[in-house]
């Protein structure tokens, strides 16, 4: 596990009167630890509305949640009344999760509201108010759910108001918006924060479906044996939506879908199926891994991306008529190791396509099929294949030729799947920024990005962003543009599924 520097990490108390949980030790239905006050920067933005705020009203109760208070902060003018109001009517809207009326109740107490405008001074004295009723224990958490270019000017805020100590600070994607001035952005944080209290998040890491691949992976004997380039012949992350800009064109028009996806989630998703057994689950080995990948992956080449814009993203609200800003990628990934070489990554995703999915697919490399007479169907449905499905109910499924019933021997694509859904523990699912809020105020780093692995991640992107290919357009509903197939050719995108998920019957 991380222990404390003796640098002061986390504040100017002795290091030895820093506790800090054990990450290996502490389950998430372990005790609550100290009361926390969060302070939610950007709390009337996109994200809020949608995610942090009725999360942390989900948590807010639960057995295993430390006692919180919650002081939002926007550039809106606003009290704390008003703030409760619009948390409320913001859950009803647009919440991923709706609360009860005891969740909200229970919830309501615990907001507060200052202004941006209000200056450093006036956050300070909020935050001691909330401590004073929480504890001299409290910690302070800090949650930036704002653009990288407003991060600095933040971090400014919390050092005037003298709200370093005892604090960590989770800092929203993309984390810079490349490599130098992710560099930037690392140095500035360190004036400021230790490591230690540095929560880089990723939400795609908090689904349960994305660590249920370290469990499939590393606590089997089974699969591991075949995990790599004797077996696989390539392997897809598709992450397409339906969703479109929804009001987000000042986030989306200077980020666009490469920064706002790949280099963050999609990347680190691939690194999970990619990365070599870490020594423990804790957060030092499984970093160590994770970056080893990142350090191993080809830098992204114009030839080797497709670019697409909707058409009609240049008549959103918000966006440039002549915007070159990509509303969709879709790019062939190598991983320059022993156990990869040689087997294409294809990550895809977009804004306005199709479907909305977020699937992974592994694609094994096919039987020799000698005894097998043509017409049998062996083989006319693809490769055998494991498919993880990220969504809550966390799905994953083996297809493989099985044997038609009835006389002769024909051969059907069939499949084994699972979903969580079945283990009748439903209710015990947190959403992904609930589990990662929660760690953060743990201090268990496990789960989250380090400084490393995004600067490789930026390095290697550098090709493409200084030499993006021209925008294709694609029509809203489709599945992007059609360079998508030569870019994945001899194989074939897997979605749409031929064959539907197995509901539980
Ligand atoms: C966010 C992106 O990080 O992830 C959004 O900024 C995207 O553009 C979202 O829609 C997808 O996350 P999820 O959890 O809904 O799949």
């Amino acid at each position: 596990m991380t222990t404390p520097t003796s640098s002061g990490a986390e504040g100017s108390r002795p290091a030895q009167t820093i506790a800090y949980p054990s990450p290996t030790s502490r389950t998430r239905h372990g005790p609550p630890g100290d009361p926390v006050v969060v302070v939610l920067f950007g709390a009337t933005g996109d994200l809020a509305r949608r995610k942090l705020l009725c999360g942390l009203g989900h948590l807010v109760g639960l057995d295993f949640t430390p006692e919180i208070e919650v002081i939002g902060t926007s550039l809106e003018d606003m009290d704390d009344e008003e703030f409760r109001t619009f948390a409320r009517e913001s859950i009803a809207a647009v919440g991923a999760r709706k609360l009860s009326e005891a969740q909200w109740t229970a919830f309501e107490s615990c907001l507060h509201y200052v202004p941006t405008s209000a200056g450093p001074a006036a956050l300070a004295a909020k935050v001691a108010e909330s401590r004073a009723r929480l504890g001299d224990d409290a910690r302070l958490l800090h949650y930036l759910s704002v653009p990288p270019k407003a991060a600095p000017k933040v971090i400014d805020t919390l050092r005037a108001a003298a709200l370093v100590d005892r604090a960590r600070v989770i800092m929203e994607k993309p984390f810079g918006e490349d490599l130098e001035s992710a560099v930037a952005l690392n140095a500035e944080l360190h004036e400021t924060f230790d490591e230690s209290q540095i929560f880089r998040i990723d939400h795609f890491l908090g689904k349960e479906a994305a660590q249920n691949i370290l469990a499939f992976r590393f606590a089997n004997g089974l699969f591991e044996p075949i995990w790599n380039r004797n077996f696989i012949d390539h392997i897809q992350i598709d992450v397409p939506e339906k969703l479109g800009l929804d009001a987000r064109a000042a986030f989306y028009e200077p980020t666009g879908a490469y920064k706002d996806m790949v280099v963050t989630h999609l990347f680190q998703v691939m690194a999970f199926v990619a990365m070599e057994p870490p020594t423990a689950l804790e957060p030092r080995a499984i970093s160590e891994e994770k970056n080893k990948v990142f350090r191993s992956l080809e830098p992204v080449l114009p030839g080797d991306v497709v670019r697409g814009q909707y058409a009609g993203y240049r008549r959103e609200e918000g966006v440039d008529p002549e915007s070159d800003t990509e509303t969709f990628i879709a790019l062939r990934a190598h991983i320059d190791n022993w156990r990869w070489a040689g087997v294409p990554f294809y990550l895809r995703t977009g804004k306005r396509l199709a479907e909305g999915q977020r699937i992974i697919s592994i694609a094994f490399k096919e039987a020799p099929k000698s005894m097998f007479p043509a017409g049998s169907g062996i083989g006319t449905e693809g490769p055998d294949h494991l498919t993880f499905d990220l969504a809550d109910e966390s799905r994953v499924s083996l297809s493989f030729y099985g044997k038609r019933p009835g006389p002769g021997m024909r051969l059907d694509k069939l499949s084994m799947q699972f979903s969580a859904v079945e283990t009748e523990r439903t209710d015990d699912i947190l959403e992904a920024y609930e589990r990662l809020i929660l760690d953060a105020m743990n201090g268990d780093h496990t789960l989250f990005t380090t400084a490393e692995g995004i600067e490789s991640l930026w390095e290697r992107s550098a090709p493409l962003m200084e030499d993006p290919p021209t925008v294709k357009p694609y029509a809203p509903g489709s599945w992007g543009p059609n360079q998508i197939h030569q870019l994945i050719a001899p194989h074939a995108w897997r979605l749409p599924f031929e064959r539907n998920w197995r509901e539980k019957r």
